[in-house]
């Protein structure tokens, strides 16, 4: 297992303890929870409104709802949130007209997450289970991202920023409270997997986590708060010798907490759909690689006679490419027909085939036909590379397209 997805196996054996934890002694917002014991930064969110009791369990490090400028009718997406405490406030401020969709990778998590929604008999809450760097959520269909105490849980975190600017609408923002350092982190202290899950041992300097949001694209990055996080000496020397320890608190160094926010441009993106019969495998493809080339697009896929559900192998030989498309539903092609596209590419190109027609506005139709891998028979290894074949060939076409039609 490579060294991320072990640190990742890590935080999610641990929250989910964390839960069990906290239903066996049921005690919330205490010192039971967090590292080793220690709720070392969690503020008091009894006050807010929409505030239950269960979802907190004490893990977050500041109030992004606090500084998130929520309105009326909003869709806020919530990372890495937990048994729903953040969701749950913010849903008492975007009403009944709005949504707040939950994602955690923790099963644990979104199961208790889902049992205070469905105690109180809320609609417009959803918690999905899955993986932030590659989340389960459309592109371009969120007004509000918020997250607390999570993205520094995340070995590598320019993924994530460039995850957020994709999901977000043209103008939409977000608001994250995290941990951040001043200087460097004791080494004994990084090395420490397990400081992992108290969102310590992955913090990285705050110049370097403003960068990162800034090579994503967001614009008007604004901390709006920060405050200096003091770890016990009890805690840190379970991990550092005393000499270190007041070294570490004499230097220049130190773990705060902040709340940042930035905003996503308003310009419109190109609207883009890639249109097949199937929406399981070529059009998911070529999804895929589109989107990685440029975040700002707005790329969606569809078929006419949509499968409902993703090719395995398709899935597998993206993965290959360094693309994750497992997230991507398969759609039919009517919930799309609303508003105008820029370009609608069809994408079939067997001879037995008949191109799927799109009914909807449009500037710009094309066709880039590929032949459909799930066609092919043989040996196991000769329709695996008929899949690579098949693959190749979009990445090569859809970024000529890219080039030609888009970046000009
Ligand atoms: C410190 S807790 C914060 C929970 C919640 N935001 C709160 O304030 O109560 C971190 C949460 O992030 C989740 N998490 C960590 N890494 C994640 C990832 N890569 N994808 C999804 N969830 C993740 C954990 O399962 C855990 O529930």
């Amino acid at each position: 297992m490579k060294k991320n997805d072990k640190i990742k196996e890590v935080v999610k054996q641990k929250y989910g303890d964390i839960v069990l934890l906290n239903q066996k002694s049921s005690c919330c917002s205490s010192s039971c929870c967090s590292v080793d014991g220690h709720s070392i930064m969690s503020e008091d969110y009894r006050a807010f409104d929409g505030y239950i009791a269960e979802a907190d369990m004490g893990l977050g490090c500041g109030i992004p709802t606090q500084f998130a400028n929520i309105q009326k009718g909003d869709i806020v997406l919530d990372l890495g949130s937990g048994a729903g405490n953040d969701c749950f406030i913010a849903r008492a401020e975007v009403g009944e007209s709005g949504k707040v969709i939950g994602v955690d990778f923790t099963p644990a998590m979104v199961a208790k997450a889902r049992e205070n929604a469905k105690k109180r008999g809320f609609q417009n809450v959803e918690f999905r289970e899955g993986d932030i760097e590659n989340l389960p959520v459309e592109s371009s269909s969120i007004d509000l991202v918020i997250s607390n105490c999570v993205l520094n849980l995340l070995p590598a975190k320019d993924k994530i920023f460039h995850e957020i600017y994709r999901v977000l609408k043209p103008g939409g923002h977000f608001c994250i409270s995290d941990i951040v350092l001043k200087g460097e982190l004791p080494r004994e202290l990084s090395k420490a997997v397990e400081m992992y899950v108290g969102c310590v041992a992955g913090a990285i300097p705050q110049e370097n986590y403003l960068a990162e949001i800034s090579m994503a694209k967001f614009n008007e990055i604004e901390v709006v708060s920060r405050k200096k996080v003091n770890m016990p000496d009890e805690l840190l020397l379970k991990y550092m010798h005393r000499d270190s320890l007041t070294a570490f608190k004499s230097g220049e160094s130190g773990i705060f907490s902040i709340t940042v926010k930035a905003k996503k441009n308003k310009q419109m993106n190109k609207r883009i759909l890639i249109l097949c019969t199937g929406n399981s495998c070529r059009s998911q493809m070529a999804h895929g690689f589109l989107q990685s080339f440029d975040p700002d697009l707005d790329v969606h896929s569809a078929g006419t006679n949509a499968s409902g559900k993703l090719n395995p192998k398709a899935v597998e030989v993206m993965k290959e490419a360094g693309i994750d498309i497992s997230h991507h539903t398969s759609d039919s092609v009517d919930k799309y027909l609303d508003g105008e596209w820029d370009y609608v590419i069809t994408v079939c190109g067997g001879a037995n085939e008949s191109c799927p027609a799109f009914m909807g506005k449009v500037k710009h139709r094309l066709h880039i036909g590929f032949d459909d891998p799930s066609d092919a028979t043989g040996t196991p290894e000769f329709i695996l590379s008929e899949y690579v074949r098949v693959r190749d060939e979009i990445k090569e076409e859809f970024h000529a397209f890219y080039v030609n039609h888009i970046r000009q």
